[in-house]
């Protein structure tokens, strides 16, 4: 294989400084474009007392305010556009993780860069030129597909746009066409490995030799179990709708050590998710993302509520690294006094034999105590007793593991509410 310094491209070769010059100059350019097109942000520049003008290093972005899904929604559909309808080339809307979707636009150049994004993070990922990529993200609203897509053809590759669902006839396209490469979220991809094993095909036997997992959390243990069970380089691509899809960071293959950022298109602070603070680098906190070069929706701090922190560069020495997400600033749970996220459940679902790992939490309230029910669906073989068996094994787990007491409902395999592939993690009951 070429020397991988061979398929690096302009942006990825930036030294330090010529870096933070080019953040710089497109960052300012983006206060102004803002500040002139979009009454919202006017309106909260003016509020804060900043003018774009103020902005004369990186560190005085910290004077600008912050943008959250709330000021999205509150400017529905159109209201954060900085372009003439006309210029937009495309329309996506959020997953609705939570609450209600948010539309977001691009103009023929964002569309362009989200690609170039994209190609490079395959690129990253190990994909060259050549590759076939199957693409099991959704095709639609969601970013996922789309976002790969047009990414894997702008490297050059060929793209299989499988989309989600259809799992029997997803394998036999990977058995028939044999790609090098899948993208898919990696719940999805559990659900694939144990198609495959119906089908009675071992799935280390295909053509893959790399996934691009993400679009949700999943932990080190969940690579280690899809690396060994399918025999493939497993690597973590990051990205939000409203800063641009998937493309924002990706882990490379050769390291393997959390997501370096596209600092040159995406400059990210990480904050303390309760006074706003921004963090030195290595502390823990919420990732926040200004657009640098987006021409249809630039944002500036966007929220993201992403937990993480930021590290030096490694395989690309120019950007940073943010490590693996490990929650959200609001989906941690807050159980009798014990602060919970559900990647701490999802360890302990996946350690358990007889359970898949989909799972869900349900929080209620008895009296005036929250109570906590976890919710995961068998595998597919498992007998009344192995369902019995790995209840009691996850309540002993979160028990010792974790601190607190919750009940386990073992359910039917494929019974849990999914939305384009990502299982609705929690599902808060308390004070309805
Ligand atoms: O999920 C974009 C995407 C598609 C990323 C495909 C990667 C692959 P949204 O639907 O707007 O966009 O959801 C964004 O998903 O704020 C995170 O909470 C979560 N998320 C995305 N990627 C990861 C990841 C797409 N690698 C929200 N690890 C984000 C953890 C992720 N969480």
């Amino acid at each position: 294989m070429t020397d991988v310094k061979d398929w690096q491209d302009a942006g990825e070769r930036l030294g330090a400084a010529e870096l933070r010059e080019l953040q710089l100059e497109r960052l300012r350019a983006t206060l102004h474009r803002v500040y002139e097109r979009v009454p919202h942000y006017r309106a909260a520049f003016d509020k804060a007392g900043v003018r774009p003008d103020d902005c004369a290093s990186l560190a005085d972005l910290a004077r600008f305010p912050f943008t959250t899904k709330a000021d999205l929604r509150e400017n529905y559909p159109f209201g954060m556009f900085a372009v003439e309808k006309s210029e937009v080339r495309r329309l996506h809307a959020s997953s609705g993780t939570t609450g209600l979707p948010t539309v977001v636009g691009y103009t023929e150049a964002d569309l362009s860069m989200w690609s170039d994004m994209v190609a490079r993070a395959i690129r990253a990922a190990g994909g060259r030129p050549g590759h076939t990529i199957h693409v099991a993200y959704g095709y639609g609203l969601f970013t996922g597909g789309l976002g790969a897509h047009y990414g894997a053809e702008r490297l050059g590759c060929t793209v299989v746009p499988a989309s989600g669902g259809m799992t029997a006839r997803q394998v036999r396209l990977i058995v028939d066409l044999r790609p090098e490469i899948i993208m898919v979220t990696p719940s999805y991809m559990l659900t694939l490995l144990d198609e495959f094993e119906r089908q009675n095909i071992d799935p280390r036997t295909t053509s893959l030799k790399v996934g691009i997992f993400g679009a949700e959390p999943w932990t080190q243990e969940m690579r280690r179990e899809i690396e060994e069970r399918a025999g493939i380089d497993a690597v973590d691509i990051y990205g939000l709708s409203e800063v641009v899809g998937p493309g924002v960071a990706q882990e490379c293959v050769e390291t393997k050590d959390g997501l370096h950022i596209w600092e040159d298109h995406f400059y990210p602070e990480v904050v303390d998710p309760v006074t706003g603070e921004v963090l030195p680098d290595g502390e823990h906190g919420e990732l926040v993302f200004t657009s640098l070069t987006k021409e249809a929706m630039p944002v500036i701090r966007y929220r993201t509520r992403d937990l993480t922190r930021l590290l030096p560069g490694t395989a690309r020495p120019a950007f940073r690294r943010m490590e693996k997400v490990t929650g959200r600033s609001d989906d941690m749970v807050i159980l009798r006094g014990v602060n919970l996220f559900p990647t701490q459940v999802e360890e302990i679902v996946l350690r358990t034999p007889g359970v898949a790992p989909h799972f869900q939490l349900r929080l209620t309230r008895e009296g005036r105590m929250d109570a906590l029910t976890i919710r995961a669906e068998a595998r597919p073989d498992a007998t009344p007793t192995d369902r019995d068996a790995a209840a009691r094994a996850i309540a002993a787990g979160m028990k010792d593991g974790v601190g607190v007491t919750v009940d386990v409902e073992v359910v039917d395999p494929e019974t849990l509410e999914r939305s384009v592939g990502k299982i609705k993690r929690i599902v808060d009951l308390r004070g309805k």
